[in-house]
């Protein structure tokens, strides 16, 4: 049984939303978008939100920085906040590609990114040596960001790998070989930890942790945090969890705080201030091919995630959140914070 098994727990998920089908087939567009939202009007709403938050434009890592979105608990909110992370990051300023690491193609899905059987994917590149640049996709509406897509072949790699040389390590080889220039690579893993998860591992230096505000939060997190300790012993002696992320924060039950609190007593530092609040509007969005970022830009889930990269900017640099907004005296960055985290 999925250590998941809370769902019926108190905090239900309002609109459960459309999602990919076990089968990989894409999700149900029978709701059309609403008609007096443009895309113009929208991407003009967006590019003043982000210049609003991005203030005078965020620093750029020196290197790429490659982050693994990994909780091995199912529908936590990896996929929603690889997506959405990203475009924030991309709206800030930089040059983000995602890489879908999930049979499921739920990422890809949210990118818009056509990922039926045909499609050149990331399973070509871990298990038939494809060069990841063939596979490599712009996001429709984002400029600066990109991605690889999962297609439901990726269901087969982890038993295909096994027999494969350096069945570990393909993933980094090829992110290796990839010469565009990039700021940010992040990595939506499944929800387990076999060699799709490990792949990842190895290939990337930070991991990303989305912890859901409920109850079991931190259940099954050992195993994750053990397996991050073997691949760093063995594989990959730069990992490290660099980032927690508190998501689907209900400011209105004690639960979540209480959770958010627990949370932090055990993570400390490496949790964000910012923590991502229960949104209609983020879970709605994927079922339009859609981060929150360009389905409602103005909404407090896309103020927070925007708020959420711009921190992970920051630390990346080694700035620290608060020094930031002294330093960089972004005027409205209270009130933002205060309409962005509930
Ligand atoms: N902040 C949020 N507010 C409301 N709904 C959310 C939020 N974040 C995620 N969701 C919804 O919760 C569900 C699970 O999220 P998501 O798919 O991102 O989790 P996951 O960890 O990637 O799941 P899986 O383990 O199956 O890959 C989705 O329906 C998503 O739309
Ligand atoms: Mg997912």
């Amino acid at each position: 049984m999925r250590s998941d098994a809370n769902i019926a727990g108190p905090m239900t998920d309002p609109v459960p939303g459309p999602r990919t089908d076990p089968t990989g087939h894409d999700v149900s567009r029978e709701t059309p978008p609403p008609m007096d939202d443009t895309p113009i009007g929208r991407a003009a709403q967006l590019a003043v939100e982000a210049l609003g938050r991005a203030g005078e434009g965020l620093p750029r890592p020196e290197d790429t920085r490659v982050m693994v979105v990994a909780n091995q608990k199912g529908g936590v909110g990896k996929t929603t906040t690889t997506v959405n992370l990203a475009a924030s990051l991309a709206l800030h300023g930089g040059r983000v590609l995602v890489i879908d690491l999930d049979p499921q193609g739920n990422a890809s899905t949210a990118l818009g990114i056509d990922h039926h059987a045909e499609v050149p994917s990331i399973y070509d590149v871990l298990v038939e040596s494809k060069p990841l640049s063939e596979v490599v996709q712009p996001v429709p509406d984002v400029e600066g960001l990109f991605c690889a897509p999962a297609t439901i072949d990726l269901a087969g790699a982890e038993i295909e790998l096994v027999s494969l040389v350096a069945r570990e390590s393909r993933l980094q080889r090829a992110i290796q070989a990839y010469e565009q220039p990039l700021d940010y690579i992040l990595i939506d893993c499944p929800p387990s930890l076999g060699l799709l998860t490990v792949n990842a591992l190895v290939a990337g230096a930070e991991v990303l942790i989305p912890i859901q505000c409920e109850y079991y939060a931190l259940e099954g997190l050992g195993q994750l945090l053990r397996n991050v300790d073997l691949v760093r012993g063995h594989l990959n002696p730069a990992l490290h969890v660099s980032t927690i992320l508190l998501t689907m924060y209900d400011g209105r039950t004690r639960l979540a705080s209480q959770v958010a609190e627990e949370v932090r007593n055990h993570f400390g530092d490496e949790v964000l201030r910012t923590s991502i609040p229960r949104s209609v509007r983020i879970s709605e969005a994927p079922s339009y091919g859609q981060t929150v970022l360009t389905y409602d830009p103005g909404s407090s889930g896309a103020l927070s995630y925007l708020e959420a990269a711009r921190e992970i900017a920051l630390r990346g640099v080694g700035i620290h959140y608060d020094a930031q907004h002294a330093h960089l005296g972004a005027q409205n960055d209270q009130q933002n914070m205060a309409e962005g985290i509930q």
